[in-house]
């Protein structure tokens, strides 16, 4: 029996990714099962009992879906973030967990600009809006995303901040980024502040009142990150208090509705999670994910495993 490879992805690839790691994967003699667009979490943790491999992206690898995936060797989150798979139960089951770090950073970094341009400009109604050139943006975190946002907002004439104490400050300066050494430095002195931090115990609701509002006269803050560093109850103090703040993001906090219907003009959600959400970024991280599963099963590799 060859091995099973499942994609399970609620938010679909590109056909185009999907024909990629087939071609991978059924060249290497493995089978392939594509689980996409499934209707709630039952449906994924129904399909799992006899795959030894999954790839996927935002969804959620469950101790339940483990359990029932007596098989499972390895998961390959197609992406940077594996906030969504329960790496403790992994570890307890021996199941290897592996990211794809900067597949599709370019992706997420682009749309970064779109976000901030679309806000800057008055979601192109007509009304004079401002300019990035000139302007401070500070990258919370200064990883695969964070470098590709400094890389571009040097186009745009920005000067560019970061703050990122696993990074060395000499390597953020050669990319002519200046480190600062606290996150309330990145918030006293940037018009604009850029999220790449992932969601883990210490950032959850870390970005709260007390740092937003240290924030100049016209802030913006760009989550393309993950909604739940967000403190809500925290941005919504901000925006009752700084009539001049603005928040925009790929990933709606959970009070999404109250903000767009109380400051219409000063928050904007993507109806989807969508800064990887393009073609180069899908056949990136899908062949990567699909190499990474030959690469564990062939040769024992697992040089992106994070839960070791
Ligand atoms: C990531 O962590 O790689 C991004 O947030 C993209 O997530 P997605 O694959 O669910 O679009």
């Amino acid at each position: 029996m060859s091995k099973k490879v499942m994609v399970a992805t609620v938010k679909p690839f590109a056909p185009v990714a999907v024909d990629g790691i087939r071609k991978i994967v059924e060249g290497a003699g493995y089978e392939l099962q594509v689980l996409e667009k499934y209707p709630d979490q039952q449906a994924f943790v129904n399909a799992v009992s006899d795959v030894e491999a999954l790839i996927i992206r935002s969804d959620k690898v469950t101790r339940e879906v483990m359990d029932n995936a007596p098989k499972l060797k390895i998961v390959v989150r197609a992406g940077a973030g594996y906030d969504n798979v329960e790496l403790e139960a992994a570890s307890e089951k021996g199941i290897v967990v592996m990211n794809t770090p900067g597949q599709n950073s370019n992706a997420v970094a682009e749309l970064v600009f779109g976000l901030m341009i679309y806000m800057a400009r008055r979601a192109y109604t007509g009304k004079a809006g401002t300019e990035l050139k000139g302007k401070t943006l500070g990258l919370q975190a200064y990883g695969n995303v964070g470098r590709n946002v400094a890389r571009i907002a040097h186009g745009f004439g920005m000067s560019v901040l970061a703050y990122d104490p696993f990074v060395p400050a000499d390597s953020i300066r050669a990319d002519d980024v200046e480190p600062v050494d606290s996150v309330e430095a990145l918030y006293d002195r940037c018009d604009y502040v850029s999220l790449h931090i992932p969601a883990i115990k210490p950032t959850i609701k870390s970005i709260n009142f007390a740092l937003m509002s240290r924030m100049k006269e016209g802030a913006m803050v760009v989550n393309t990150a993950r909604k739940e560093v967000i403190d809500e109850d925290g941005l919504k103090e901000m925006l009752e208090k700084r009539p001049d703040f603005r928040y925009v993001s790929d990933i709606a906090p959970d009070c999404k509705d109250k903000l767009l219907a109380t400051y219409p003009d000063r928050v904007f959600f993507t109806t989807k999670k969508m800064g990887a959400q393009t073609l180069e970024a899908n056949v990136n991280a899908a062949l990567a994910a699909a190499n990474q599963i030959l690469g564990f099963f062939e040769r024992g590799n697992t040089t992106f495993q994070v839960n070791k």
